[in-house]
């Protein structure tokens, strides 16, 4: 007998606890769409179908983290369920001192409120938004310095992750090592489409910031997928066990921020990690004041056991073959069905390029935010636009375009099979051929910080709302989309997608504004058509 590869992707697990989804009519969705201000964030988890909003915190934890989680110790102050967290943390780190913290960006907040002053700057390879929002908190700036591989999507480079390393040479020499407290690699390089870093990379930039007397921090939420795309990718290593790749990148390194979401296989939890005793005794003291004794640090005593066991967990080869095949294998979908994708596809998610997908949304219109609800009505799917929604507002109150506009469908860990993949791939290819559909949005209201998160948006084009805020973006003006539906075509079918859309009080409207232009019904489509949108001209 002979061996064979399988072409299935077998769940390296069993499933013993179920949780049922819930399947919803179009008309539901629109409400629920309309009712959350079209954005994505603001649904109720229970009116999405499949949620790939986000990997983080959101994975199904195994039998051994649930055993470890009913024995913990919920102590107060020393309880051996931290000494089994910090045990965990320093085996596959090699950090000296171990700072727990409720999740990555408290991890965040403590070491960029002790290390980052006013003037200074922070580079990486590219900074995720709540990194880069605690670094301006403090007046300092975060700069991004991705390699320039990373800027094209289709590309297939094999670690687009990495930092320009000669671009870091520049900002150091520009800057002097005296303003900047850190260098950071994050890893993978989620605000560059989940993609990896090279071992090379990690080394190089770590050895020009500590030639510089700079520390030198991980990012660490995707250690584990990251080690393992420098076994498949990285010459050299391919013989290396996971956990050998991480410690020898963590070696690199002067500490790392971790958010557990992510590769801790926990629903919440993190740490900050560090060898500088005196910064590590600052950065207890402000712990203490933020999170909680230092050993607890805002984390259950059973929040500290899943972390400690999920740490070898994200590690495990089984498992990580089966992750990042089921992304590749959704990736492969979109390709053959010429599905702009960011290429290679990475660690824990596909990213559509909404730029290219859909050219008739003006980037200021926000193309992948668009997407993201063409996904939701049409699938129940939702993922998160990542793109100049998120990153556009500027910290001088300015608006601009982000490098990319993408849609980020995050799959939570050990939660979703291969015909729940199969399933997306049918729904994303039913909504490229419904993508003349596709309105382009503006903002309603925003909050002066990660405003994704909060705000609520609108078709462009669509009246405002008494009291609206008036959207900084840039938006058509009503002669241009006078002139844009001249020009046009309008279908039945966008009509009734329109009505679809918009609840009666808002119809009215529609049809009030019609008149303007004579009764008959294509005239009142193209109408509002003009009224609402540029986006299907
Ligand atoms: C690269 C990266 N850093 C930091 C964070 C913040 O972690 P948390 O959500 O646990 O605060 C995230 C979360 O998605 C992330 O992807």
């Amino acid at each position: 007998m002979k061996t064979f590869e399988p072409k299935s992707i077998i769940e390296p697990f069993r499933v013993r606890s179920v949780e049922p989804i819930r399947f919803s009519t179009l008309e539901q969705r629109e409400a629920a769409l309309a009712k959350a201000g079209y954005n994505p964030f603001l649904l109720r988890a229970e009116d999405v179908l499949i949620d790939l909003l986000t990997d983080s915190g959101t994975g199904a934890m195994s039998s051994r983290q649930w055993a470890g989680m009913i024995a913990s110790d919920e102590s107060y102050a020393g309880a051996s369920s931290f000494y089994r967290f910090e045990h965990a943390v320093q085996d596959v780190t090699g950090f000296k001192h171990v700072i727990p913290a409720h999740q990555g960006r408290a991890a965040e907040h403590i070491l960029f409120a002790t290390i980052a002053n006013p003037g200074q700057v922070i580079p990486s390879n590219a900074h995720f938004d709540t990194t880069r929002a605690h670094i301006e908190r403090q007046g300092a700036q975060a700069r991004d310095l991705p390699c320039v591989q990373s800027q094209d999507p289709k590309l297939n480079y094999p670690f687009k992750g990495d930092m320009d390393v000669d671009a870091l040479r520049t900002t150091i020499e520009e800057v002097g090592a005296a303003r900047i407290p850190a260098v950071m690699m994050t890893v993978t390089n989620n605000a560059c489409g989940g993609q990896p870093v090279s071992m090379a990379n990690v080394r190089a930039a770590s050895a020009l910031a500590r030639a510089h007397g700079i520390p030198f921090i991980i990012d660490a939420c995707r250690f584990a997928e990251n080690a393992w795309f420098i076994k498949t990718r990285e010459p050299g290593y391919e013989g290396a066990k996971p956990i050998e790749i991480a410690r020898q990148m963590f070696s690199l390194a002067d500490g790392c921020t971790m958010s557990a979401k992510k590769d801790g296989m926990s629903n919440i939890g993190g740490f900050l990690a560090l060898n500088d005793d005196q910064l590590a005794a600052r950065c207890r003291n402000l712990e203490i004041l933020t999170e909680g004794f230092p050993t607890y640090g805002g984390m259950a005593g059973y929040d500290l056991e899943a972390v400690a066991q999920g740490l070898y967990e994200a590690l495990d080869e089984g498992y990580l073959r089966y992750r990042i095949r089921s992304i590749e294998y959704l990736g492969e979908k979109l390709l053959a069905a010429a599905i702009p994708i960011v290429q290679p596809t990475g660690g824990h998610a596909v990213y559509i390029d909404a730029r290219a997908l859909l050219p008739h949304i003006s980037p200021l219109q926000y193309p992948a935010w668009s997407l993201n609800n063409g996904l939701y009505l049409v699938g129940g799917v939702r993922g998160v636009e990542i793109g100049s929604v998120m990153f556009g507002r500027q910290p001088d109150g300015s608006e601009r375009i982000a490098a990319l506009d993408l849609v980020r469908l995050a799959f939570p860990r050990r939660v979703y099979t291969q015909s729940h993949v199969d399933y997306l791939a049918e729904v994303i290819l039913e909504v490229a051929a419904q993508k003349a559909d596709l309105p382009g949005y503006r903002i309603v209201e925003e909050a002066p910080v990660l405003r994704h998160f909060t705000g609520t948006t609108r078709p462009a084009g669509s009246a405002s709302a008494p009291n609206e805020a008036r959207s900084r973006a840039s938006t058509p003006s009503p002669r241009r989309m006078r002139k844009a539906s001249s020009t046009s075509n309008v279908t039945l079918r966008w009509c009734s997608s329109l009505r679809r859309q918009f609840p009666p009080s808002r119809r009215k409207t529609v049809i009030a504004r019609s008149k303007r232009y004579g009764s008959g019904r294509e005239k009142r489509v193209t109408i509002t058509q003009s009224s609402w949108t540029l986006a299907c001209t």
